[in-house]
């Protein structure tokens, strides 16, 4: 379906909430009440990792790239010590020890490496008991006029059936029963190709908690119209996202009287659902959620045995689509989160496209992380010994002395060119407790921070 009919379409859902304009008080307290929920062993997270990655080009699992970061950590290393250390953070804050069980769904294409890779890292200190595999069912791929494609001559093209599978898959793996039977209460469900992604994140968490939410939406402000993201808005009267491949363009170019698109409410494919809704889509509602047809290039073998790898579509897979369940919440809300904080997603072979590609994603978090060691108080200097200037961020998430490293001259366009930093995750979540090993010092990039401190690769010749 193609959405290009407006008067049914309500561009904003009217619970939306965004952090970064409330007060401080209100998002600790939503932080605060994450943290508990966490430390009661009441938040799981899900990972959808049973894409091809296609566009990006590789032949295993996403979450196995290393876009080229100081420490070459890849994408499921970031995710793992991220739990890691908010299972640390809740048990400061609450004072009970806690885990967040990950569930992982591959699908049988991705299953085996994935596995291999976790086993290979040793669950990156992650217990292996709480790190669940399933996986999610494939569908034949067809040619336009409705052909069953080949993959080799005597087997049937199959493709994952979108990330909306999940669904199915969760009943065939009984994977929510096994939420049950360890007492989780929510789950944040999200893709595994955003670097910054903020997994189960306590604001997040604590937000959708005090809304008395079922089913949450991630977003950020979509500012171009043809950026590849859907939009979170109401379809005749229902909650749902438009996706990208299905708005026209005529659509998503509206723009509402102060300047900004009508659609901006950019989905950034980090859901929150509470256990109990999950239940009730597993046993009720999942057989109601529609294909959407997707037009892709797909390798196929023709009569004579060759194989053809097209280089335009040449057919079509069928996927359902994780968001499809919104319109059965019975409260749902928006969150709205700054990109530059949490969003940076990583699509594209960095030959093929300028955006969301490999060298986008490293540059995205070591901005992000430059700021976390600026308002932590550190500075940067030159060769030169002079400090690097930054300048102050439009009150992010209610705190006014932040600084970006976005958008200033003098750091030649730190996004196109940030100075090199790093920050493990097992030293801080979301840029807390960085004080004590960089207020009041000066650095030379690039700088590593991790658990045993702050090292600068030059001078330690790394
Ligand atoms: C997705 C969202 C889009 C959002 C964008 C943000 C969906 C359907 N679309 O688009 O609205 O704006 O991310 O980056 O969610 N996956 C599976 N199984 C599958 C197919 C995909 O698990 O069969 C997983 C992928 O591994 C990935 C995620 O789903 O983690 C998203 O898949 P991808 O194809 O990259 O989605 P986009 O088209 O970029």
């Amino acid at each position: 379906m193609r959405y290009s009919c407006p008067q049914t379409v309500q561009p904003r859902p009217s619970t939306h909430e965004s952090p970064g304009n409330g007060d401080l008080m209100r998002a600790q307290a939503w932080q605060w009440e994450g943290l508990l929920h966490i430390s009661q062993n009441r938040v799981a997270v899900l990972l959808l990792a049973g894409g091809q990655g296609t566009r990006l080009g590789v032949t295993y699992p996403k979450g196995m790239y290393d876009v080229g970061l100081p420490s070459h950590k890849t994408l499921f290393q970031l995710q793992a010590e991220r739990i890691l250390k908010l299972q640390q953070l809740a048990e400061k804050c609450h004072g009970n020890r806690c885990t967040i069980p990950w569930y992982i769904m591959t699908s049988g294409r991705t299953m085996r490496s994935t596995e291999e890779f976790f086993a290979k890292h040793r669950y990156f200190g992650l217990q292996k008991e709480n790190v669940v595999f399933f996986q999610q069912g494939m569908l034949p791929a067809m040619s336009f006029d409705g052909k069953i494609l080949l993959e080799e001559k005597s087997k049937v093209s199959m493709a994952p059936d979108g990330n909306g599978g999940l669904y199915r898959a969760l009943a065939a793996w009984d994977i929510v029963g096994d939420m049950e039977r360890r007492g989780v209460g929510c789950v944040h469900v999200y893709c595994v190709d955003n670097i910054l992604v903020r997994v189960a994140d306590p604001r997040f968490i604590g937000f959708c908690v005090q809304q008395g939410a079922d089913c949450c939406a991630k977003v950020v402000e979509k500012t171009n119209p043809t950026e590849p993201v859907g939009v979170v808005c109401r379809v005749d009267g229902v909650y749902q996202v438009v996706e990208y491949s299905e708005i026209s363009l005529a659509t998503a170019q509206r723009r509402s009287p102060d300047g900004r698109l009508l659609f901006n409410a950019g989905n950034i494919a980090n859901h929150f659902f509470t256990v109990p809704f999950l239940r009730d889509i597993v046993n009720v509602h999942e057989p109601q959620l529609q294909h959407h047809v997707a037009q892709k290039k797909i390798p196929y073998v023709d009569s004579q045995g060759q194989l053809i790898e097209p280089d335009k579509p040449n057919g079509i897979k069928m996927e359902k689509f994780v968001f499809d369940i919104f319109q059965f919440a019975k409260k749902f809300v928006v969150y709205e989160v700054l990109r530059e904080d949490e969003f940076s997603p990583l699509k594209n072979a960095d030959s093929q496209n300028g955006k969301d590609n490999p060298t986008t994603a490293r540059h995205a978090l070591m901005s992000l992380h430059h700021c976390w060691v600026l308002n932590a108080g550190g500075h940067f200097i030159d060769e030169n010994g002079c400090r690097l200037p930054a300048i102050p961020r439009t009150a992010a998430h209610g705190q006014p002395e932040a600084v970006t490293a976005g958008v200033v001259d003098n750091l030649k366009d730190a996004s196109d060119n940030p100075i090199q930093c790093e920050v493990s995750p097992l030293s801080s979540y979301a840029g807390e407790g960085l004080e004590s090993l960089v207020a009041n010092r000066e650095f030379h990039a690039p700088l590593i921070i991790d658990e045993h401190g702050a090292h600068e690769l030059v001078k330690n010749g790394l």
